[in-house]
């Protein structure tokens, strides 16, 4: 049990990688905050977890609203007493398309979801990761951020935003107690 009485924190764990990311976690012995737009899906796994011997709760919330991110963090401190594991997995996007044929709106979605949510998560989680002297900050990605940026346009902006939230991050870890915070880029 690599995370054995860790405690986490999964966005967009209702369905898809977030499902698999929360229950491995659960097996390796984390509780779990299952965290979901779609308050009956997270609250699914999270029933699924507590049925296969796990520790999980579902906290319902949008991660890109500072209200609802504020909200699941600290219902992970109250819940399980602490936080060690943030991971930014909840992501949405638009259907192939060319970057001029997407509307601002969209454009505007998407960003809030799959960008701002990473300030939002990094404001609420870093000071008690810096409190405690430890914590990680994982962000999934997309490997078509890497390709060139006319495939994906908004694919590209968000990995060059992870990046530089994964540095300021990082860098707010080293300053603030000497020791790295370790973040984590996954990409598929
Ligand atoms: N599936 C792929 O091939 C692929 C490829 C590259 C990157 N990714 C990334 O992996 C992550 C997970 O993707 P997936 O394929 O499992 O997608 P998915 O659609 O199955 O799961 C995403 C989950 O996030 C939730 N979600 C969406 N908006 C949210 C919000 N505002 N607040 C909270 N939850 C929200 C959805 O309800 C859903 O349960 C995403 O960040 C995605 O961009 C996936």
């Amino acid at each position: 049990m690599r995370l054995r009485d860790k405690i986490a924190i999964v966005t967009g764990g209702g369905s898809g990688f977030g499902e698999g990311i929360a229950k491995r976690f659960a097996e390796e012995g984390a509780a779990v905050v299952v965290n979901d737009v779609n308050a009956a899906s997270a609250q699914r796994v999270a029933s699924e977890i507590v049925a296969a011997g796990g520790r999980a709760r579902s906290c319902a919330g949008d991660v890109s609203s500072d209200l609802d991110v504020a909200r699941f963090v600290r219902y992970a401190l109250d819940e399980f007493g602490g936080l060690d594991v943030l991971v930014n997995n909840a992501g949405t996007t638009h259907r192939n398309q060319p970057m001029l044929d997407v509307a601002e709106e969209e454009f505007d979605r998407i960003y809030r979801v799959n960008v701002k949510s990473l300030f939002l998560t990094a404001r609420h989680a870093v000071p008690h990761f810096r409190a405690k002297r430890s914590g990680v900050f994982i962000t999934i990605a997309s490997t078509a951020g890497v390709r060139p940026p006319s495939m994906v346009f908004t694919r590209r902006c968000e990995m060059i935003a992870f990046r530089d939230t994964a540095r300021s991050c990082s860098s707010i870890g080293r300053t603030s107690s000497g020791k790295k915070l370790i973040t984590r880029f996954m990409a598929w």
